[in-house]
C-alpha cells in the first residue's frame, strides 16, 4: 500500500482560554509517511498540544491542520475514519488509555472493529499477528490492563496503533516512563514497523536521545514555537538556536549516564 499521508501545520496557534496561555504559537510543519521526526523540548514547550491537533483530537486556535489537503476540523465523518485508519497515536499515558475494565485484547481489537467495520472472529487474526510482531504473548492479551507490567502495557498501546496498519504513527512520551533498559527494546520495534510498512514516525520525547535514536529529522519546540527543524545531524553538531545548543549541551554532560540509548 502507498498511499500517502500528509499533514500540514500552517501557522497553527492554540491557546487555552480567554487571554489564556498559549501552548502552540505560530506552527508550520509538515511531516508524511516518508518522515522519520523526532520532536523534542522541554516539559511544557507545548509538544502534546501539537500532537493532539496532529491526530485530531484537538483544533487550533489560528491556522489550519491538514490531511492530504482537508482541514482536519471540518472532515465528515468518512473523511475522519480514512484520516483514524492513516494517523495513529501512542498516547503519553498509558495507565490512563486503557479501559481498566476491559482485556487487553478488546482495547487493541476496538480500532479493527470501529474503523473496519471487521467482526471479532477476523479482528482476532489481526489482533494476534501484531502482537506476535511486537513479541507479545496472545495470551497475555486476555488479562486486565494492570496485571501485565509497565512496558509490556506501552506494547499494548503500540499494538492497539499499529493494529490498523497506519501511515503514519505519532508517539508521545512513548518510552520515557520505561526502564532504559526496555527502551532501546520498544524504539527499535517502533523503527522496524516504520522500516517494513514504508509508514510514517512522529516521535515526541523530552528526552533528546531517544529522539536522536529513532529519527533523521529533529524539531525543536521551544514555548510553543519551533526553533529549529533539519536533518537530525545538522541540528545535532551545528544547531542555528541557542536553546538548541543548550538542549544538546545537557544532553552531552547527562546523556552517557541517564537515558542514553544504544545506537
Ligand atoms: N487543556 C489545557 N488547558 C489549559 N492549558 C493547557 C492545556 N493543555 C496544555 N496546556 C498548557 O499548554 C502548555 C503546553 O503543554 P503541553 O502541550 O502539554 O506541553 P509538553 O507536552 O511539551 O509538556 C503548558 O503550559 C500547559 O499547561
Ligand atoms: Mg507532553
Amino acid at each position: 500500500m502507498s498511499t500517502s499521508a500528509t499533514v500540514q501545520f500552517s501557522d497553527v496557534v492554540r491557546a487555552f482560554g480567554r487571554g489564556g496561555h498559549t501552548a502552540v504559537d505560530g506552527v508550520s510543519l509538515l511531516v508524511d509517511e516518508t518522515s522519520r521526526v523526532g520532536v523534542v523540548g522541554e516539559s511544557g514547550s507545548g509538544k502534546s498540544t501539537l500532537v493532539r491537533m496532529l491526530v485530531g483530537l484537538d483544533h487550533p486556535s489560528a491556522g489550519t491542520v491538514e490531511f492530504n489537503g482537508r482541514s482536519i476540523a471540518a472532515m465528515l465523518p468518512d473523511e475522519l475514519r480514512a484520516f483514524r485508519l492513516a494517523v495513529q497515536l501512542v498516547a503519553q499515558d498509558t495507565t490512563s488509555s486503557f479501559d481498566p475494565r476491559r482485556t487487553l485484547r478488546d482495547a487493541v481489537r476496538r480500532p479493527l472493529e470501529v474503523l473496519r467495520g471487521m467482526d471479532v472472529a477476523a479482528a482476532d487474526g489481526a489482533v494476534d499477528a501484531t502482537l506476535r510482531g511486537l513479541g507479545l504473548d496472545p495470551q497475555l492479551a486476555n488479562r486486565l490492563p494492570h496485571q501485565v507490567s509497565g512496558g509490556q502495557r506501552q506494547r499494548f498501546a503500540i499494538a492497539r496503533a499499529l493494529v490498523v496498519r497506519p501511515r503514519l504513527l505519532v508517539c508521545d512520551e512513548a518510552v520515557s516512563a520505561l526502564d532504559v533498559s526496555v527502551q532501546g527494546a520498544v524504539l527499535n520495534l517502533v523503527k522496524r514497523y516504520c522500516r517494513e510498512h514504508g509508514a510514517g514516525l512522529v516521535f515526541v520525547s523530552h528526552g533528546l536521545p531517544a529522539t536522536a535514536f529513532v529519527a533523521d529529522r529533529l524539531v525543536v519546540m521551544h514555548r510553543g514555537r519551533v526553533v529549529e527543524d533539519g536533518p537530525r545531524e545538522q541540528v545535532l553538531f551545528r544547531p542555528e538556536h541557542a536553546y538548541t545548543r543548550t538542549l544538546v549541551d545537557a544532553h552531552r554532560r547527562t546523556g552517557d549516564r541517564r537515558g542514553s540509548v544504544p545506537a
